[in-house]
């Protein structure tokens, strides 16, 4: 085998040349440096990898292996110790970070940028960070970081600003400074002695008959320690988060619901063997023509899907009032299709785990799921153990966005590690995530809104049809949310919506931030929009007349409480839109906790594990949302403990159960949770010192057990425990183009300003591609492209001027009065963006994503730029 010599970090490196590898995979699985991230290798486009090659920055994934030889390549280990704190000070007070996998990336081309410009303006930033992806920020918080770190580059010092620790200050995100120079290790990054690697087979159709799996062929390779299908799967098999439907194995003789099923898992000395093996299987199959959309799922005589399940997964019904007499007696009535599209997650971190067996037998998952406890009860079913003896840690994760709910592969690597009593890491590439992971779902949504002749809203009909592709995940929980949000934040004395979960053979759709709100939001406001115009009213006046205020009812029969605030976000932006006349403007509000029936729990417990430390255990999944931060401030607010005292773990090893992080519930229920125990721990600290207190714990528990599924409760019904309110404008220039966007979100509390911004920022970003950009169609059940170049994701440089404004209206529950703000940025963005362009060019567009439009146009790369819009 051919040795490669090249110069790392200062110092001489070899490494023997494994056949078909990167020069990213020599880096990190044979040179140990992981500080350059695997996201989309080998397609290059979302620069996690870049290091300096020669003294510039390239990206590792897009070189051979054998391109090292004689190369010097720089990571963020051998850069000057100065320029190392610049970048961490910069990116973490700027709030540049929040998952942090793009993170690495950013900073060694910052370092490229400052070395040939000492003061780049906005403009050369952008383009300079053109290369890279961030899904998290929205990017503005990478560009002050680059002026930041303009500013004393390169031996300067900055003062740190994030040092504020009490609730509502912008403390410095929790370890972001390990973050920023690769030093805090995700999933991919672990390695243990006598670790294998796992590697999946993916089915090659999307509905077929399995008919043989002949394993032989990769049991043969070199390195190759075991090979698995259905048949060696001993507990149970079919898992799920609201239906056990998914299989963790097909078996022969069974069907294929989607592209993404798996049918077989290989483990193997290294990557490259296992992946080479799992390409080896040999699969037979009588190949099924696909359902592909949910008329067709739902026409007399389609085939099933599932063979044991109908089509029709769920159906929610909201109702109240005479809808029909309503409508009847209405001034204006308006009917209107919308449709919205598929969407890829595009989280940066692809999915992985690994899988360590203990000696009782029992095995510990390092994994970077949504829900710890949710990964521990299905990985024990699967392996048919006890769920105490599954112990799941929560590895800094890479983005989630509600794609990371389910599992992906923590079964499979779960099942190999037992199987051969070795550490098994598994990996996905960016191609099997794709083609796995859940999506946005696509929702044909048709509308008939009342009005009286001021613009009063009288009634609503919507028909809502979502394609949940071959699993349901949580699709039903989707469309349950979908309708209940229907009519958006106004009063509508009379509603009829019914909402369909239709399984096809498309690939997976679940929960993604919004969770079914954003597509409804795009169908209300725009009959909004279109009733104002029949009226003679803007957008603004018809809105002002309609929102909900304390004391009206919610579309479910939810009385609104003291912490309604969608007015006071209305009132913030008046003088915006109203002074602007090709601006769009939008209003929604989105659900904060479960609710509809669930009960919303949030537990913490707090461990005085050292004579000046203490851990704070929480259930939660921290994704970059910066929930972490937020509890160190909670319990340096009401206790005065310093933060660099306290650390905060996510983990089942401790009695913290509180399900998801999902529905923007973690920051509420967890703040509340933990407040409670650090109130006992600061009582306790009354009478003794902290290292008197040493192996004392204090828990904390906040439960929500009130709500009432949709269709319950009669007069009394309470479907949510709180909402967050947001109204949006956005403008555009001469050109139709992005030029701003102004947003007020009443969140109840801020809790940590800059974290509170970032999430909106990047969810506002979020919600403009969603409008304009993104999109993956799928032909056959199929996604048309699985890279991340062709899924329509902004840049930093395709980003507008976003102006966030935070009003606190706090919800009554908590003593904080804190509400989501996770997923409500993108809410009413959409339709905003909808409105803007109709007000520039007269065109009323009901489908999304909006790529004929001049705002699109403007962004689109040219080879999507002749893409219709999708419905997918
Ligand atoms: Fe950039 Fe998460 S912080 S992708």
């Amino acid at each position: 085998m051919r040795a490669i010599h090249l110069q790392l970090n200062g110092q001489p490196a070899s490494f023997e040349l494994r056949p078909g590898t990167t020069a990213l995979d020599a880096l990190r699985d044979q040179l140990a440096i992981t500080t350059p991230k695997r996201g989309c290798q080998p397609e290059g486009s979302c620069g996690c990898c870049a290091v300096l090659w020669n003294g510039r920055p390239k990206l590792a994934c897009l070189r051979r292996a054998e391109a090292l030889e004689g190369v010097s390549v720089v990571t963020h280990a051998g850069l000057p110790e100065a320029e190392r704190a610049i970048l961490a000070r910069a990116f973490v007070d700027a709030a540049g970070l929040q998952c942090g996998f793009c993170t690495p990336g950013f900073a060694i081309r910052v370092k490229g940028l400052l070395d040939k410009h000492s003061d780049p303006d906005e403009v050369r930033i952008r383009r300079a960070l053109d290369g890279h992806l961030c899904r998290c920020t929205g990017y503005g918080g990478i560009v002050k970081a680059v002026q930041r770190a303009a500013s004393a580059w390169p031996d300067g010092q900055l003062e740190p600003t994030g040092t504020d620790p009490a609730v509502g200050g912008s403390l410095a995100r929790y370890r972001g400074r390990d973050l920023v120079l690769g030093q805090r290790p995700y999933v991919a990054d672990l390695a243990l002695p006598d670790m294998l690697h796992g590697a999946l087979r993916l089915s090659d159709h999307p509905r077929a008959r399995v008919l043989a799996i002949d394993v032989a062929p990769a049991e043969a390779m070199p390195g190759v320690r075991v090979v698995m299908t259905a048949v060696d799967v001993w507990g149970q098999r079919h898992l799920g988060l609201v239906e056990p439907d998914w299989p963790v194995l097909v078996a022969p003789g069974e069907t294929t619901s989607c592209i993404g099923d798996v049918l077989a898992i290989v483990a193997a000395d290294d990557e490259p063997a296992a992946r080479r093996a799992a390409a080896a299987i040999r699969v037979d199959y009588e190949v099924l023509p696909p359902v592909c959309s949910p008329e067709d799922a739902l026409a007399e005589g389609a085939p099933g899907v599932h063979e044991s399940r109908p089509n029709l997964a769920g159906t929610t019904v909201v109702r109240r009032g005479d809808v029909d007499r309503a409508l009847a007696a209405s001034a204006h009535v308006l009917t209107e299709r919308f449709t919205t599209q598929r969407v890829e997650h595009a989280y940066l971190e692809p999915e992985c785990c690994l899988a360590v067996p203990q000696p009782d037998g029992g095995l510990r998952l390092h994994t970077q799921g949504q829900g710890v406890h949710d990964d521990r009860r299905q990985v024990a079913d699967a392996l048919g153990l006890d769920p105490d003896r599954v112990h799941v840690v929560l590895e800094p994760n890479g983005g989630g966005f509600g794609g990371k709910e389910d599992l992906s592969c923590q079964a499979h690597a779960a099942l190999l590690a037992v199987r051969t009593k070795r550490p098994v890491r598994l990996e996905l590439t960016r191609e099997q995530s794709v083609l796995l992971s859940p999506k946005r779902h696509p929702l044909v949504m048709d509308y008939t809104v009342g009005c009286d002749d001021r613009g009063r809203l009288t009634a609503v009909r919507a028909r809502i049809v979502g394609d949940t592709g071959g699993h349901l995940s949580v699709g039903t929980k989707v469309l349950e949310r979908a309708a209940g949000h229907a009519c958006g934040p106004y009063r509508v004395p009379a509603v009829d919506v019914e909402a369909l979960t239709v399984y096809t053979n498309n690939p997976p759709s679940g929960a993604f931030r919004g969770f079914g709100v954003n597509q409804v939001a795009f169908a209300m406001e725009g009959m909004l929009d279109r009733l104002a115009e029949r009226l003679g009213l803007d957008g603004y006046d018809i809105r002002e007349r309609n929102v909900l205020d304390p004391g009206d009812r919610f579309a479910t029969g939810q009385r609104m409480d003291s912490g309604t605030g969608i007015r006071r976000t209305l009132e913030a932006v008046r003088e915006v839109y109203k002074r602007a006349p090709k601006a769009g403007i939008a209003c929604g509000l989105k659900n904060t906790g479960m609710g509809n029936g669930v009960a919303d729990v949030g537990r913490t417990l707090i461990e005085v594990d050292g004579p000046d430390h203490l851990t704070v255990y929480t259930g939660f999944t921290e994704m970059g949302q910066g929930l972490l931060t937020v509890l160190q401030q909670v319990v340096c607010h009401e206790t005065g403990i310093a933060p660099g005292r306290v650390d905060v773990v996510v983990s089942t090893d401790r009695p913290v159960e509180c399900g998801m992080t999902t529905a923007s519930r973690a920051t509420m229920l967890a703040s509340e949770a933990t407040r409670r125990a650090a109130v006992e721990l600061s009582r306790a600290l009354t009478d003794s010192r902290l290292d008197e207190l040493v192996g004392r714990s204090f828990a904390g528990e906040f439960v929500c057990d009130f709500t009432s599924a949709p269709g319950e409760g009669g007069d009394d019904a309470v479907t949510h425990v709180a909402f967050g309110f947001a109204t949006q404008v956005v403008l555009l220039d001469e050109q139709g183009r992005l030029e701003r966007v102004v947003a007020a979100h009443d969140v109840g509390r801020v809790m940590n300003r800059a974290g509170c911004v970032g999430q909106i920022e990047g969810a506002i970003v979020m919600g403009l591609g969603f409008a304009l950009t993104e999109d993956l169609p799928c032909d056959g059940g199929v996604p048309r492209s699985v890279k991340l170049r062709d899924m329509g994701l902004l840049r930093a440089a395709h980003v507008p001027a976003i102006e966030v404004r935070l009003i606190e209206v706090p919800e009554p529950h908590t003593r904080y009065g804190v509400k989501g703000v996770g997923e409500i940025g993108l809410v009413p963005t959409a339709p905003a963006v909808a409105e803007a362009l109709y007000r520039f060019d007269g065109i009323r567009r009901t489908s999304l994503p909006m790529r004929d439009s001049p705002a699109a146009q403007a962004v689109l790369p040219r080879r999507l730029r002749s893409d219709p819009p999708s419905a997918g």
